[in-house]
């Protein structure tokens, strides 16, 4: 069966202290409402905070932890950077790979992507890889060819055991922080158009496989009828990943 997916993606928000306390308060709230068996949760803090958070929630089997970026490199002379095998030390098991922010930001293209994934996977790590559209491209009608286009050009050259290990998200760049939800009637053919290019590159049942999140201003009102649909298998939640209460209900919305 598909994995379900909750992610908190924190950005660059909260102190060491905010941090310690709503990542006791999810995981509190995880062990006491979430009865949904198939549904896994992750928390992506800041890196300072990974090590403390790993420990915190490590006696909670449905909580996972991810970082927001890895370096391309193995180790060296980076300056700033952080390795997989870094993140490995402390417990993460997933990371980000192609968020819209880093793309747009840090001009990461496709190379430093796909560099980024092979470097996490080496380490055990699982890529939590973003793709989605800017508005012109949405408003232009080609954003299924867009998002295709993505994948092919990075996702697409894993091999077949690699590409297991990987995470789909799907995050139209619109809909990130602006409060404008993608309908579910979108998300749901993007996520099928998704699908069905992956199983055009790996094979039908890898893609049957394949959990996709969904995100762009996902919340507890929204988040029941986008995970209702066939093909959403969670959500990558950014501004109300940061409130306990919102993210548990989002979690309960399966
Ligand atoms: P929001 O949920 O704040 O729109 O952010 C989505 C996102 O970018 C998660 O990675």
């Amino acid at each position: 069966m598909r994995k379900n997916i909750v992610a908190g993606n924190w950005k660059m928000n909260k102190t060491y202290q905010d941090a310690q306390a709503l990542v006791s308060e999810i995981d509190n709230m995880v062990r006491d409402e979430v009865t949904h068996e198939n549904v896994e949760v992750i928390v992506t803090p800041p890196f300072p905070f990974l090590n403390s958070i790993s420990k915190l929630i490590q006696g909670n089997s449905r909580m996972h932890l991810a970082a927001q970026d890895v370096s391309a490199h193995e180790s060296g002379a980076y300056t700033g950077e952080v390795s997989a095998a870094m993140l490995k030390s402390v417990g993460v098991e997933y990371v980000l790979v192609g968020h819209s922010e880093r793309r747009q930001y840090h001009h990461e293209d496709a190379d430093l992507l796909l560099k980024k994934m092979k470097a996490a996977l080496a380490q055990g790590i699982k890529p939590i890889f973003c793709c989605g559209e800017p508005l012109e491209v949405r408003e232009a009608e080609d954003h299924f060819k867009y998002v295709a286009q993505q994948l092919r050009e990075t996702v697409a050259h894993l091999s077949n055991e690699e590409f297991d290990q990987v995470v789909i998200a799907y995050e139209p760049i619109w809909a990130i922080g602006t409060g404008k939800t993608a309908s579910s009637a979108q998300a749901q053919e993007m996520h099928a158009s998704i699908r069905e290019e992956l199983s055009s590159i790996f094979d039908a049942q890898a893609a049957y496989n394949k959990t996709i999140l969904y995100g762009g201003s996902a919340n507890p009102g929204n988040a029941k009828e986008l995970f209702s649909q066939p093909d959403v298998d969670g959500g990558l939640i950014g501004g109300a990943s940061l409130k306990s209460r919102d993210f548990t209900d989002i979690i309960k919305s399966f």
